[in-house]
């Protein structure tokens, strides 16, 4: 989720890309860079923190007479947010300068050649790869040597690439990660998103997936990777500043949810070896330790906690290791019986929770093993904890929790089938069914998403609805919690999330003609019983909404009936939350209430 502006002609490059920057800033700001050509010369400058701090380097340094360039904001994902870490990149010679957005999954590899072949390397990041590849094809034009990078890299990326040697082209490719053109008169730019270049030109040209373009001051020149010129498919942008900052979506909470299926796919990237092995490189706990853990502790908060919840399901069934679960505020307090055989894992997408981090620092204080899981690199979290899995869901800014919290449930999937595998508790062929399937999720939950509308018609009726149930067991019961605390959280009505078995016990003498009752039924094993508890809420006249996977014989017992893909039972947490998080998102909004800051409510939570 970084950002990316380049720009070729006749204006000052340096008054095109800072302002640039700051309009991507949103994309991720842990440290930010430019590279400057100026008549064959080039000048690099990058700073850790935000544009503004860059900003007082060019200032300093900036060379006012280029006219070509290229800039980026990090958000960091392989490498600490750090100067040498931030982008551009160099090759050897200085001759190579690169910025990227994405995630090159076989950069070990790419990496280990190079260095073989006496390459040396700057930074800890994937990025490097691409800039020293393209040294060693030094004789080829840069966009033939683009395109034989683009070839050799797997993963989702886009890249911008300049070169000293050719001060007036900027070359551009793209797979998985957004890159556009903007087209001006006599002037040309390359950009992650359009706001980038919303103030020079509202035309924009298209870079679909594995094209490679060239821009010139007066040229655009788009192909594909065997280098067949390929048509311009150009367009006018109507949308203003805010509207384009939030990709065209109304708010950034809905462009959040529409960005799962990216979110989710970079976040299993390059953890997965064919033909099924979880590869959690990052996690530096040696594997005797793992090996010798007796039980596991996962805290967290909100809807990071609805992830700790599915988290013990998991764990407990594919590496059958005892779990308990704790909302973090409350783990010290209980005095829990921890030593260096208990494995914690703290999970929290800021990483900057005090309630995580004073658990997490607690459970170190007993010798035990702590894991964070966190969608920020470097974030307290990250550095309290023994070792770290990221969630790779770029910068969340709406406050209401989305694409993080799918991108937790894959990760915690990901961590239970790796320790399952680490202890040899799973047979390698069930890990590989389950990492096959997880693969598919993205695609599943764009399926999901293509029928946002239905979501939105149904809601219609419900606005103003004042009391709900959310209702699931097992695996479903997370996601009914968390589509309890969506709805709370942004519509502000009265939403309880249960355990379907446990409303007979209390809470179904609020059941009425009035409320609605979305349960949950995509856990085969316990989907026979979670229909006879919705029955039982039909019977006192409530309203039933069921969430179920395809083909489900489930319309007897609904009123409405909202379908998910199927899959295995806890992989469809990923795919049964989202339409819960559209139906907050639709109430909410015809509610008219500001879904992107919530009352009351602060994305990060510092104090106790
Ligand atoms: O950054 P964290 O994951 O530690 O945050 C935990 C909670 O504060 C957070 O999930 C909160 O509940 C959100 N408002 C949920 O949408």
């Amino acid at each position: 989720m970084c950002g990316i502006v380049g720009y070729v002609g006749p204006k000052p490059v340096i008054d095109v890309l800072m302002p640039g920057l700051a309009r991507l800033e949103y994309r991720g700001y842990d440290s930010a860079g430019v590279a400057l050509n100026h008549g064959g010369s080039l000048t690099v400058l990058k700073q850790a923190g935000r544009i503004a701090d860059l900003q007082g380097l060019v200032d300093r340094e900036g060379p006012a007479e280029a006219h070509t360039g290229i800039g980026h904001t990090r958000w960091a994902t392989h490498g600490a947010p750090n100067t040498g870490n931030a982008h551009p990149h160099m090759d050897c010679r200085r001759d190579v300068v690169v910025v990227h957005n994405g995630i090159i999954e076989n950069w070990v590899d790419l990496k280990a050649k190079l260095v073989e072949n006496g390459h040396d390397f700057d930074s800890d990041t994937d990025t490097e790869v691409v800039a020293h590849l393209i040294e060693e094809m030094a004789d080829l034009p840069l966009a033939d040597a683009v395109r034989k990078v683009m070839n050799q890299a797997d993963g989702a990326l886009a890249l911008v690439v300049m070169r000293k040697s050719e001060p007036d082209v900027l070359v551009g490719a793209r797979r998985g990660s957004p890159l556009v053109v903007g087209r001006g008169k006599g002037e040309n730019f390359l950009a992650s998103d359009i706001p980038a270049f919303l103030e020079h030109t509202r035309h924009m040209v298209i870079v679909e997936d594995d094209r490679v373009v060239e821009i010139r001051p007066d040229e655009i020149v788009l192909t594909d990777l065997e280098g067949n010129s390929m048509p311009l498919d150009e367009r006018m942008v109507e949308w203003d500043f805010e509207a384009a900052e939030k990709g065209g979506f109304d708010t950034f909470m809905l462009k959040e949810i529409f960005e799962q299926p990216h979110a989710i796919a970079d976040t299993l990237a390059g953890r997965i070896e064919s033909p099924g092995r979880v590869v959690l490189d990052e996690l530096t706990i040696d594997s005797e330790i793992l090996r010798e853990v007796d039980k596991v502790f996962v805290v967290a908060c909100g809807t990071s906690y609805h992830a700790a919840m599915m988290a013990k399901y998991a764990i407990e069934r594919w590496a059958r290791l005892p779990v308990e679960i704790d909302i973090a505020s409350e783990f010290r307090y209980r005095d829990p019986v921890l030593d260096h055989r208990s494995l914690v894992i703290g999970i929290s997408q800021s990483g900057e929770t005090i309630d995580t981090l004073a658990a997490v620092r607690y459970a170190r204080a007993q010798g035990s093993v702590v894991i964070g899981v966190s969608n920020v690199v470097e974030s307290a979290l990250a550095r309290e904890s023994d070792a770290v899995l990221y969630t790779r869901a770029g910068p969340e800014i709406g406050v209401a929790a989305t694409k993080t919290f799918t991108t937790q449930l894959v990760a915690m999937q990901l961590l239970g089938l790796y320790l399952a595998q680490v202890r040899g508790a799973l047979d390698p062929g069930a890990i590989e069914l389950q990492v096959k399937e997880l693969l598919r999720l993205p695609d599943q939950v764009e399926a999901v998403l293509a029928r946002a509308d239905d979501v939105k018609e149904l809601t219609s009726a419900w606005v103003d609805t004042r009391d709900w149930f959310f209702l699931g067991r097992s695996g479903d019961f997370p996601v009914a919690m968390e589509g309890a605390l969506k709805l709370k959280e942004i519509a502000y009505v009265r939403a309880e999330g249960y355990a379907a078995g446990e409303m007979k016990h209390g809470p179904i003498a609020l059941i009425e003609p009035g409320v609605v009752v979305v349960g949950v039924a995509t856990d085969s094993h316990v989907q026979a019983k979670t229909l006879s508890n919705m029955e039982e809420m039909k019977a006192r006249g409530g309203t039933i909404v069921l969430v179920a996977e395809e083909g489900d014989d489930v319309g007897h017992v609904a009123d409405h009936v909202i379908r998910v893909p199927s899959g295995p039972d806890l992989l469809c947490t990923v795919t049964a939350v989202v339409p819960l998080q559209l139906l907050a998102y639709y109430v909410a909004t015809a509610r008219g209430m500001d879904v992107d800051k919530p009352r009351n409510l602060a994305k990060t939570v510092t104090v106790e």
